[in-house]
């Protein structure tokens, strides 16, 4: 399987947010990975749906909305129609992940769970069905350029064999880098987002290259 990079935004200029978002696009990303954060379940705020809604006609490539928000259900649809194409929800944010996840799916995006670090894998049993992506965090969330947590390697490995051959994609995402990347990709994960490390210089297409070689 070809592993997709998904640059995050945070790491981008946010007064030039069109412009960056074409710039990753033409440096030839995946997907263009989005972080909301609610400054309650995260100790961060970035942005909602105007600005998603803003910057959606700057690249026809995937949104992939990561909603570090506590509850999320409520602006699911909101979100939706901001103009994400994959929706990811916290397990640890809302009572009702079952529940999210059909909500997301009943709305035509690709739904996604994300597991903060201390969340064991088991919390995605029952769901996987429902379920079109994975996405680990390897830093605590809420910030850009934290280290990679070596313990969460164990987790994609644990993730990948539960899934089988379901179509799920496993994405990770904090403190990724071209020196870790390889080792991420062989513990199983299929999606890697990366703020510094595509951001970090200018030329935001080789740093994409050098991800992609790992
Ligand atoms: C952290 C965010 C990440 C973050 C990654 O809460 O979810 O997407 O931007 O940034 P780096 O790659 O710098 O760790
Ligand atoms: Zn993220």
């Amino acid at each position: 399987m070809t592993v997709k990079i998904a640059p995050s935004i945070l790491s981008a200029d946010f007064a030039r947010l069109g412009d960056e978002v074409k710039a990753i696009d033409q440096a030839g990303c995946d997907w263009i990975h989005v972080d909301v954060m609610d400054g309650h379940f995260v100790p961060n705020l970035t942005f909602g749906p105007p600005i998603i809604k803003a910057i959606r006609s700057w690249t026809a490539k995937p949104f992939d909305v990561h909603l570090m928000i506590n509850p999320a259900q409520p602006s699911i649809k909101d979100y939706a129609d901001a103009g994400a194409d994959l929706i990811t929800v916290h397990a640890e944010a809302d009572s009702h992940l079952d529940r999210s996840l059909q909500l997301i799916r009943s709305l035509g995006k690709k739904a996604g769970v994300s597991l903060n670090p201390h969340t064991p894998e088991s919390v995605v049993e029952y769901v996987l069905d429902k379920l079109d992506l994975i996405l680990v965090m390897s830093v605590n969330p809420g910030f850009g350029g934290q280290s990679f947590i070596p313990a969460q390697l164990d987790k994609i490995a644990k993730l990948k064999a539960m899934i089988g051959t379901r179509p799920i994609e496993i994405e990770v995402d904090g403190g990724v880098t071209a020196a870790n990347a390889g080792q991420i990709i062989a513990a199983g994960a299929s999606v890697l987002v990366a703020g510094s490390a595509v951001f970090k210089s200018k030329d935001y297409a080789n740093n994409i290259a050098g991800l992609r070689q790992s």
